[in-house]
């Protein structure tokens, strides 16, 4: 029997990395996480998998790898909040290029050949056509954005002169949770559409939707929402594809289908059974129109195909969670 493959993951305590590490290990992946806990949450990893570390430290990291034989990373570590990127700059290139430099040199020492990258639907900033395809230019529009098409640009240089293989997955709007409950989505504070039109309901303070006067059908923003588990998937087809010698590449990872927020607020509304309360209030600045993925090379090329595609069950899977924590 062959021994299971050793997978670094950074940022695994969080949202999107625990669930792809429950899922590495449910299909047999031996894995370590890597995480400083500024955001994630220890509970979120299974006992004896956690490193408390930070990714700038490069020492400590090349050691890690070297110890627990590391033979490919994903990587999520990263500071997520577009607004507060546009308030505080320095944060996202620290956390998101700097440390990401941090992590490509150790891996070098460690000779570790092969990096899932988490980029983001935020590297295209406001996209001239929909849906939105891979060669598009990268103009990304706020400083979070730009962090990710620098570790974009690293790897690419990487790859040329270090010979390292990536593919960067670049998320259009994560959502919902493990169907069992075991983990869920818990951002301090929490600032994305789905987990807030739950709280609205189970608090009664309205959420404000940023915009009724967008050129879409009602007036409010597109977004394609994507099950964090199908977006986990992706990770793992991406980690088995560089390791069977795949070239390097990137691919949007969304379902191909946006909704718009009125559109999610009917959603809880049926899930939930009760009126989700709201005001419309003023556009959010930097948020485009519409975001929508051609997912069409990650099915192609990958062989991915969504699990949970459709915006109910990412609501119920979310509604779930939220009741099991209230
Ligand atoms: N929205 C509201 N009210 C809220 C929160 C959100 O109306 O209180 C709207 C937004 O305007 C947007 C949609 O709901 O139209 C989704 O907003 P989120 O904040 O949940 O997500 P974003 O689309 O802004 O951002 C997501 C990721 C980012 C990533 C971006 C890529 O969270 O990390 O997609 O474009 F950068």
């Amino acid at each position: 029997m062959t021994s299971p493959r050793k997978i670094l993951v950074t940022g695994g305590a969080g949202y999107i990395g625990s669930h792809t590490v429950q899922l590495l290990l449910e299909q047999g992946y031996d894995v370590a996480v890597v995480d400083n806990l500024s955001k994630g949450y220890r509970r979120n990893v299974p006992a004896g998998r956690l490193f408390a570390m930070n990714i700038a430290d490069t020492k400590a990291l090349t050691e890690l790898m070297r110890q627990t034989r590391t033979e490919a990373v994903i990587h999520f570590a990263a500071s997520i909040a577009v607004g507060e990127s546009m308030r505080e700059p320095e944060t996202y290139f620290a956390n998101n290029t700097c440390a990401s430099l941090s992590l490509l040199t150790a891996m070098l020492r460690a000779d570790v050949k092969h990096l899932v990258f988490s980029s983001t639907a935020a590297v295209y900033g406001n996209p001239h056509a929909s849906p939105i395809l891979e060669s598009f230019p990268l103009q990304a529009v706020n400083p979070y954005g730009e962090s990710k098409v620098m570790v974009e640009t690293l790897l690419r240089w990487f790859g040329a002169i270090h010979h390292l293989t990536s593919v960067s997955l670049r998320y259009f709007n994560a959502s919902g949770c493990d169907p069992q409950g075991r983990l869920g989505e818990e951002h301090e504070p929490e600032t994305h559409l789905i987990p807030l039109l739950l709280r609205a309901v189970a608090t009664g303070t309205p959420v404000t939707v940023f915009g009724g006067d967008y050129d879409t059908p009602d007036g409010t923003c597109i977004r394609d929402y994507i099950h964090v588990l199908d977006l986990a998937q992706a990770h793992i087809l991406a980690l088995e594809y560089l390791m069977q010698g795949g070239a390097s590449d990137q691919f949007n990872v969304g379902t191909g289908t946006g909704h718009t927020v009125m559109e999610a607020i009917r959603a809880v509304e049926e899930v939930t059974a009760q009126k989700v309360p709201y005001v419309i209030g003023p556009r959010r600045e930097g948020d485009p129109p519409a975001l929508v993925a051609s997912s069409d090379k990650l099915r192609s090329k990958l062989g991915w195909s969504p699990k949970y595609g459709d915006l109910r069950t990412i609501v119920e899977h979310a509604w779930n969670f939220a009741r099991s924590k209230s």
